[in-house]
């Protein structure tokens, strides 16, 4: 199988944690690309979804899926999304694709956090992939100089917008080894927007692309 097969893969097993007639929350990435896909198979069974990006409302919209404002919805059973890397303990970087902020508003909201994706984003610490921070534009430098004091090299990442309008700053180099506490850490930089590690609600369901097919590890 190739990466992308075990995407699918993953992105279709999901399917089995959605309930019907609610409504699913849906991440961004091309693993969740596929999921879209399938979840416009049984379209006519959910009520629509909740979406983290423009580009997945997009998607959805044209695949024929209502797609509700946030607060116009009070629960969200599933939220289904994929990750830059995964720990043992469900801990996750995202934001590789730039919509970090909503997804980690959206996985806030729902009960449960469905991962899906293959198996090279497994690891046993975090950090390898650049931590992603979404930044309001005027505090760049300000905040890049403080991700320094935390021994993180940020690099801009050049030409990128998020959809709320704001900077991504990407940095190498972290030691990762309390998550949660560094999640919290950056979060409390004045001008940080949010920040990639998804630790403090991480993934409840892993469903890992393997060679072999999805399984599901929880
Ligand atoms: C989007 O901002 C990210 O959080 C994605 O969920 C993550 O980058 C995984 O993307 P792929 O499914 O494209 O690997």
């Amino acid at each position: 199988m190739t990466q992308d097969e075990m995407k699918k893969a993953a992105a279709l097993k999901a399917l089995e944690f959605v309930q019907e007639d609610t409504i699913v929350g849906v991440g961004t990435g091309s693993t969740v690309n596929h999921f879209i896909d399938a979840l416009a198979t049984m379209k006519h069974k959910i009520e629509g979804a909740v979406s983290s990006s423009e580009e997945s409302t997009k998607r959805l919209r044209a695949l024929g899926i209502e797609v509700f404002d946030l607060n116009s919805v009070s629960e969200i059973d599933v939220y289904v999304d994929g990750a830059d890397e995964i720990t043992e303990h469900m801990a996750m970087i995202k934001g590789g694709g730039a919509a970090l902020t909503r997804e980690k508003i959206v996985a806030a909201v729902a009960k449960t956090f469905v991962c899906i994706c293959d198996e090279s984003k497994q690891v046993p610490v975090l950090g390898k992939f650049p931590l992603p921070v979404e930044v309001i534009p005027m505090a760049r430098s300000y905040v890049a100089r403080e991700l320094v004091k935390l021994g993180g090299d940020p690099e801009y990442r050049l030409g990128v917008v998020t959809d709320n309008g704001n900077v991504i700053l990407d940095v190498h180099n972290l030691d990762i080894i309390d998550p949660t506490a560094l999640e919290a850490k950056i979060n409390a930089i004045v001008g940080v927007v949010t920040n990639g590690l998804f630790a403090h609600r991480g993934a409840d369901i892993l469903v890992l692309g393997t060679k072999n097919g999805a399984k599901v590890v929880k």
